[in-house]
Parts: structure tokens; C-alpha cells; sequence
């Protein structure tokens, strides 16, 4: 263990991609986050578009970017077994190019997991959605006991729901959030260990989460 204090930082989720080379997923050290902060700032989405029910790309700079430290940093302050959010950033051959959340409420007790995620739009549209959704399903259905895993996009945002429907999420009815000054419907989903388990899905290495299980709330 190289982080006794937040051994977080030690976990890491490998998987090797024909095409991309390494996929790695872990928690950014304070010292690595500018560069995703960066990343985001470049674009994640066309301005006249709004993927997210928290519209933080929209804030000026140096708002924005400040905003995200604080919220990367946040996740880890404020951090419980009963309530945690694991805020990865996404390394692909060596670069930051998004960040993968998994997040849960009372995980010991509903075993359900939801997700959240961006990338660089320079990394969109190559498969990488796909594949960091899966590496981190991989770590809560085959590695923490996860039974159920949710998500929740858009109607208008293709991208994210042909990925919960490709990795094989089923549709779970129709769900409303914030959008801006307004108000945006969603698509929900949901999968199970089963459905998860039915599927091909890539061979993800876990390292650095035997000294994490307590803070995730399981044995
Ligand atoms: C959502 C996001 C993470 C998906 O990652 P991605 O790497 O772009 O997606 P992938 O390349 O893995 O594609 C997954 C599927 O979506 C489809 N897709 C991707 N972009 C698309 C687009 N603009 N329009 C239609 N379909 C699209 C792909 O063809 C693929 O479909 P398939 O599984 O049927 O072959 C990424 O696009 C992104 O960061 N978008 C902006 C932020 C965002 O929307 N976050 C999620 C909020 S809920």
C-alpha cells in the first residue's frame, strides 16, 4: 500500500484495448487533476447542447475549472461508507482523456450502483464510452457485490444511452431532471448482476482494493 491514508488512491482498473492500448481507470492525485480540468476545458459537448443536469461547463473560467477541483476534491472529503462517490479519472495510452463515477447510497444495503462520465471530445466517439462504463461495472458487480447498476441520460443524447443500452442496461421508464434554466426528459436504465453476467464483456485486472473494501462498506 503506497497511500495508507486514502488507499483509494492505490486502487487501479486495467484493461488492454487492440485498438487504444492501455485503458487505465484511478483516482487522479491532486497533483494530475489540472491536466483532466484542462481537458475539460477544450469541450466536452457543442455549446448550444447540455449533457449534464449540473450545467458546470457552462461557468466562465476560471470558474469552471475551479469548480471541478472542487468537486474532485469534495468527493474525497466528503467521503462515507454509507454514501461515496469514486471519481476516476481515465488514462488512455498514457493520457487523460475523461473521467468514469461510480457512486452509491447505503451500498451494503441495496447493493446498486450508479455511474456518471465524460471525455475529451478528441476521445468520444471510439468506443472508450463503451469501455470505461465496463471496466467500472467490472469493479461493482465481479468485485464489490454490486446486484444492481442504474443510469440516466437525456432523451437527446445518443452517445450516452447506446451505451448503457450496448453494454446491457434495460430501459426503466422515463425520468425528468434539470437542464439549465429548465427542466429535460431522460431515459433510465437498469441492469442486474445477471444481465451483466450474460454478456461478453472485457477482461479487467483490479489492483489496490483489498485495503479499499472497508471504505466502500463491504467485507
Ligand atoms: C457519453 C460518452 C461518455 C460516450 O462515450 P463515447 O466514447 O463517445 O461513446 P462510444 O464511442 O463508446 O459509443 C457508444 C455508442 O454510442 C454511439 N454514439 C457515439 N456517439 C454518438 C453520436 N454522437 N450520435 C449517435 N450515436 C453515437 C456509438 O455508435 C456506439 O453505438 P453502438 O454501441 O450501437 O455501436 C461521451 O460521448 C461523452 O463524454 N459525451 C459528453 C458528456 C456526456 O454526455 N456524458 C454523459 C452524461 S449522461
Amino acid at each position: 500500500m503506497t497511500h495508507p491514508l486514502w488507499p483509494l488512491y492505490d486502487l487501479r482498473l486495467t484493461t488492454r484495448d487492440a485498438t487504444l492500448g492501455e485503458v487505465v481507470l484511478r483516482v487522479p492525485t491532486e497533483a494530475e487533476l489540472p491536466a483532466f480540468v484542462g481537458l475539460a476545458s477544450q469541450g466536452i459537448h457543442p455549446p448550444d447542447e447540455m449533457p449534464f443536469s449540473i450545467p458546470w461547463t457552462d461557468l466562465p473560467s476560471p470558474e469552471r475549472e475551479q469548480s471541478s477541483y472542487q468537486f474532485y476534491m469534495r468527493t474525497r472529503a466528503t467521503w462515507s461508507a454509507d454514501s461515496w462517490i469514486l471519481t476516476l479519472g481515465l488514462w488512455v495510452d498514457g493520457q487523460p482523456a475523461g473521467f468514469q463515477d461510480l457512486r452509491a447510497e447505503q451500498f451494503p444495503r441495496f447493493r446498486t450502483v450508479a455511474t456518471g462520465s465524460w471525455l475529451g471530445r478528441a476521445f468520444q466517439g471510439r468506443g472508450i464510452g463503451r469501455l470505461m462504463r465496463q471496466m467500472v461495472l467490472a469493479l461493482a458487480f465481479d468485485h464489490l457485490g454490486a446486484e444492481i447498476a442504474e443510469s440516466e441520460a437525456f432523451l437527446d443524447n445518443p452517445a450516452s444511452n447506446r451505451v448503457s443500452l450496448g453494454v446491457g442496461y434495460r430501459p426503466n421508464g422515463l425520468g425528468r431532471q434539470s437542464r439549465r434554466d429548465g427542466v429535460g426528459d431522460t431515459q433510465r436504465f437498469r441492469m442486474t448482476v445477471e444481465d451483466w453476467r450474460s454478456r461478453p464483456r472485457p477482461s479487467v485486472r483490479v489492483d489496490g482494493l483489498e485495503s479499499c473494501r472497508a471504505l466502500f462498506g463491504v467485507d
